[in-house]
């Protein structure tokens, strides 16, 4: 009976231990996630106001960042801004590895929440159910990406168009060899031009057609620079709608309603340039060669809805994308005479596969990204550093931020394309940093949908550019900002010199 009892009790005793053991092993909530504090309504936002808030304005996502991560530490919590979900950044590449891998079976990016409701709700009848890479999620996403992949992302398929992106370079080349003779034109007009040759660019991969956009004495209204200017205002008016304080989802505010023109706008132009494009196909007959069509006519043959979509989206997505990371590289080799020596001896050389221009580009895109942070909204529970990670956050990989860390790259401000190219040995090695660190095309199956593309107008770009023309720097560094994406700030204080 003694016997007994003891059982009994030591059983008790030791439910009671592992009791308390697997207490403690339980992660930390979400709310002791060190961080900004929230107030009803702003969330965090009253922490970013100038003078008062405790973080203030910043010129760019990359300086909050910096300030957020010396405050608060490795795992930062930013509760709900106005109607956003709530963030967590995960400044160990560890962590946001953890998380977007065991999101990729289903990538949720949310972002661009305007355009969601512009898409599903405002002009439902129009989109049909058909809402594009940039704003579907779930199955609706993943129906639509699987059929687009094999025509956008397949090197053989993009490397076909590699000789007519020759001609429109060489022509940008050319444009801008005359443009720097018009007095500051360029320091205050660079991102114009290099818009007009992206468009350009991605209309003749897309659609198949030239639209004239680097013309002289484009008019305002030219539908190559209405396009031009809604990328441009739509990235704007988003960012002031959805970053900053604005009712637009109560009630339509006044940038909502000029945001929605602009939505408005940028279908109407592209349906325009798509519905001819698709009347010249069909003109000629679908019986030509694989290298002679676009990819709207690759699209078609598979899904109509899905082909008119993905080649409005190519002409919103690809336009200031490529623009700012172009601008990127040249300013990198103008600031690195060395490099841009090296570079040029590339390009001219019969040599076919340019790997250092490409090492080039991958640097400067390591330095300067499109986009600052990458984005996963979770769609389930992760622990993460001990704290619970509910459904429904935003996490967010400061990528930039880390890219431009010693830690990670040695001389890591350094502009040094050779660390893509040495050998594993070397200390400045690329591959001794953690592979989530620098990712401008984005994760996994969510990355890029334009990045084959965008990497093959670059390079073109880059060959015909640096045959014709030395690039040089005067006055202070580029500085940055950030609007949704980076932004350089003008004035472009580059001399080009025709050689
Ligand atoms: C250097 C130029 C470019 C950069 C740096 C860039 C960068 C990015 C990044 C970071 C993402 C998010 C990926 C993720 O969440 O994992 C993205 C998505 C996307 N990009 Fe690009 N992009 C570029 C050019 C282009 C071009 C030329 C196109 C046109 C085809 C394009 C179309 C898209 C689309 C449609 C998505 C959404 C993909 C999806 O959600 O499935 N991008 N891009």
């Amino acid at each position: 009976m003694a016997n007994k009892w003891l059982r009994v009790k030591q059983l008790k005793c030791s439910f009671r231990i592992q009791f308390r053991r697997s207490c403690s092993s339980q992660p930390k909530s979400f709310k002791s996630i060190p961080g900004l504090s929230s107030i009803p309504v702003l969330g965090s936002l009253h922490h970013f106001l100038p003078v008062i808030g405790t973080i203030g304005i910043q010129k760019n996502f990359f300086n909050m960042l910096g300030v957020l991560h010396e405050k608060y530490g490795s795992i930062v919590k930013m509760e709900g801004i106005l109607a956003r979900a709530n963030m967590v950044i995960l400044y160990k590449p560890e962590h946001f590895d953890q998380v977007y891998r065991a999101e990729d079976t289903n990538p949720l990016r949310p972002g661009f929440d305007s355009l969601v409701y512009y898409r599903t709700v405002l002009r439902k009848s129009t989109y049909n159910g058909v809402y594009g890479l940039t704003t579907a999620q779930d199955e609706k996403w993943r129906h639509f990406r699987t059929k687009v992949n094999p025509a956008l992302l397949k090197p053989k398929l993009v490397k076909l168009y590699a000789p007519a992106l020759d001609e429109i370079a060489k022509e940008m080349v050319d444009r801008l060899i005359k443009l720097n003779g018009k007095g500051d034109y360029l320091q205050k007009n660079l991102d114009l031009e290099m818009t007009k040759w992206a468009l350009e660019s991605i209309a003749l991969v897309g659609l198949g057609n030239r639209l004239g956009c680097m013309e002289d004495n484009l008019k305002q209204d030219h539908p190559g620079r209405q396009l031009i200017q809604c990328a441009r205002d739509m990235m704007e008016l988003a960012y002031k709608l959805e970053f900053f304080p604005s009712l637009w989802q109560k009630y339509s505010t006044k940038n909502f309603k000029k945001l929605v023109k602009t939505y408005d706008l940028q279908w109407d132009v592209s349906k325009m340039y798509i519905d001819e494009a698709k009347r010249q196909i069909n003109e000629r007959g679908h019986d030509i060669p694989e290298e002679d069509k676009s990819i709207l006519e690759k699209l078609l043959s598979i899904d109509e809805n899905v082909a008119l979509m993905m080649a409005n989206e190519m002409l919103m997505a690809g336009i200031d994308t490529v623009a700012f990371s172009t601008t990127g590289v040249l300013y990198h080799l103008a600031i690195n005479p060395e490099v841009q020596k090296k570079a040029r001896e590339e390009a001219r050389s019969a040599e076919p596969q340019k790997r250092y221009i490409r090492a080039c580009i991958k640097e400067s895109l390591r330095i300067y990204p499109v986009i600052p942070a990458n984005l996963r909204r979770t769609g389930k529970d992760h622990i993460v550093a001990g704290y619970h990670i509910p459904k429904g956050i935003d996490v967010i990989a400061p990528n930039e931020f880390l890219s431009k860390l010693d830690k990670y790259y040695p001389r890591a401000k350094e502009f040094i394309p050779e660390r893509w190219l040495v050998e594993k040995t070397h200390p400045l090695y690329y591959g001794n940093a953690h592979p989530m660190i620098t990712l401008p095309f984005g994760f996994g199956i969510r990355s890029c949908i334009g990045r084959r593309i965008a990497e093959m107008e670059i390079e073109t770009f880059l060959r015909k550019f640096l045959d014709k023309v030395e690039v040089g720097w005067e006055g202070p560094p580029i500085e940055v900002e950030t609007k949704v994406m980076n932004l350089f700030v003008k004035p472009y204080r580059f001399k080009f010199k025709s050689i």
